[in-house]
């Protein structure tokens, strides 16, 4: 019997486990995280606030110009897998400029989420789940 209770216990311990990672998954990175990461890699093109307005941007005028990550109208359209995409794998992965570097040799997948959901964070007006288009490319 105490054999029986171990195992049920046991399995009851998985089962909590997995419903916190998978709960912790679904939510895609840590937006505090990312702010660091942001802070340090991102705002140099895509400006302090996200507003596409980083001084790089201004001084090298590039064409296009950084995407304005608090114009939500635009942003909350488009998916995560393809934000993702475009964070890891550069612009180029997706169609997009160039110009937006890959990220994959210097940050992990784990941070490229946290970095992804921190983007998500300065749409105005803000993201809810289920605005995107889940379609790839554009
Ligand atoms: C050298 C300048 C530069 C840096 C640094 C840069 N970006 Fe970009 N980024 C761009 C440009 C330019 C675009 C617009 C591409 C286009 O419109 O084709 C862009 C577009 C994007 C997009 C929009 C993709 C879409 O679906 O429209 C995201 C998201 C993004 N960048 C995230 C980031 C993150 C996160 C970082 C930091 C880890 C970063 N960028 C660093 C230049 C940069």
């Amino acid at each position: 019997m105490q054999k029986t209770r171990h195992v049920v216990i046991a399995a009851l311990t998985l089962a909590l486990i997995l419903a916190v990672a998978a709960i912790a998954y679904s939510q895609k990175g840590d937006p505090k995280k990312g702010k660091r990461i942001y802070d340090a890699y991102c705002v140099p093109c895509h400006g302090e606030t996200g507003a596409g307005d980083g001084t790089r941007g201004m001084i090298e005028q590039f064409d296009p110009m950084p995407r304005n990550h608090t114009e939500g109208k635009y942003m909350n359209k488009r998916p995560d897998d393809e934000l993702f995409d475009v964070i890891k794998e550069g612009g180029k992965s997706r169609n997009f400029s160039h110009i937006m570097p890959p990220w994959k040799t210097i940050i992990s997948d784990e941070e490229v989420w946290d970095v992804f959901s921190y983007v998500r964070s300065l749409a105005v007006p803000s993201y809810k789940p289920g605005m995107a288009e889940e379609k790839k490319g554009r």
